[in-house]
């Protein structure tokens, strides 16, 4: 059956993810039972810590299996707002916050409510792909603002890339895909010209705890009326399978994001809003015990990475490496070569915009081991090129 005609126009404009399509094929290669190396995945592969699985098991057992408020129960929301004034230095109260099914959601509420038809998004070109594809759902335009490595992917002319249709722009720091960490005169900067401008900040910090020696640091403690800041507890607490994340904005855009989500998914799930309360007030040592570790493996991914001629930058933060290889051919024939000669699953550098062709994206979210093999398992194959 044709279905195209009755797909509306905003959906079919948006890509397939290119990551689900590597993984999608990782998959059914392994189920032929070839032995793939998946540096694709975006999620840490740690358990859950025990204490946040307890917590949510003695909240069912409570029988906390109902609705809860649409913004969430004041307990989390308490919670969140005391972790947005200690960490963030992001002053708010707990009516300031709206707890949502994941990081993602809150993002898809945020465009939602902010952005009419034909309303600018400005996206930092390497960004995390489903930015652009919300935008478009919204019915905005997102514009793509080239970052090069030589600046540390921060931006240096945001100015010039603004026009009078200009409303949002998008921040991701810690990066995914660069791994890159903005420092404070960044942040600085960025918040003066959102301000001179009268553009509004969309702050995506669901890396924030994942970060190697630099400091984080967030724009809505500079300008606290134009920031909505985002979060989650998917990456830091390894809790991708709860859904479970978090925002804060300025009253009106924040009242508009629970209109979406009462319509939509009502409210986050009441017992794992339970393991989020857990979560931010219970022992941290699991947190930086996997830290540590993604550290170890960065340096592992990168130092190899390097050996065998391939240029990479050092990730500051999140769990990837954004590594350059046009010596080789475009991202995708890269990345195909890898997959089908190498068995290792990495993602295209193109699929994050136009500026990330020539690269592609490993992520080293997967154990020490897979990423010694996978290493020499891409050397040889280059070398077979
Ligand atoms: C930059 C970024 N933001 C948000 C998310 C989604 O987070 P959540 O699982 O909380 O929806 C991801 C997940 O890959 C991400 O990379």
């Amino acid at each position: 059956m044709k279905l195209n005609p009755v797909i509306s126009s905003r959906v079919r404009q948006i890509p397939e993810s290119a990551t689900m399509k590597i993984a999608d094929i990782a998959a059914q290669l392994r189920s032929e039972g070839r032995d793939i190396i998946s540096f694709s995945l975006g999620e840490p592969d740690f358990e859950t810590p025990e204490n946040i699985k307890r917590a949510a098991k003695t909240a069912l057992d409570r029988g906390e299996t109902h609705y809860t408020q649409g913004s969430g129960i004041p307990e989390l929301r308490e919670a969140i707002a005391e972790k947005l004034k200690e960490d963030n230095n992001v002053d708010v109260s707990p009516a300031d916050v709206l707890v949502t099914p994941g990081a993602k959601q809150a993002i898809f509420e945020a465009i939602c409510t902010f952005i009419d038809e034909g309303d600018e998004v400005l996206l930092l070109d390497p960004a995390w792909v489903s930015y652009e594809a919300i935008v478009k759902f919204a019915g905005g335009k997102p514009v793509m603002v080239p970052v090069s490595e030589q600046d540390g992917y921060v931006p240096v002319d945001l100015q010039s890339h603004i026009t009078r249709d200009t409303k949002l722009l998008i921040l991701n720091s810690p990066c995914n895909p660069t791994g890159a960490v903005y420092g404070k005169n960044a942040i600085k900067t960025a918040a003066e010209t959102a301000e001179d401008h009268g553009v509004f900040v969309l702050s995506d910090e669901v890396y924030e705890k994942i970060i190697y020696g630099a400091k984080h640091h967030s724009i809505g403690s500079l300008i606290p009326d134009r920031t909505i800041t985002i979060n989650g507890f998917s990456k830091a607490y390894a809790m991708t399978g709860w859904r479970l994340g978090y925002a804060t904005a300025p009253a009106p855009i924040l009242q508009g994001m629970l209109k979406i989500q009462q319509h939509s998914v009502s409210n986050a799930t009441s017992f794992v809003q339970r393991a989020g309360v857990e979560a931010l007030r219970g022992d941290q040592g699991a947190v930086r015990a996997m830290v540590a570790e993604f550290e170890k493996r960065r340096d592992l991914m990168i130092d190899g990475l390097r050996k065998i001629g391939i240029e990479c930058a050092l990730p500051r933060g999140a769990f990837y490496a954004f590594a350059k290889v046009s010596q080789f051919g475009t991202s995708v024939e890269v990345t195909e070569k890898l997959l089908q000669d190498a068995l290792v699953a990495v993602t295209p550098g193109s699929a994050f915009g136009p500026n990330g062709e020539g690269y592609v994206r490993l992520s080293y979210a997967t154990s020490r081991q897979n990423i010694e093999e996978g290493i020499n398992r891409i050397e040889a194959s280059l070398a077979r090129a």
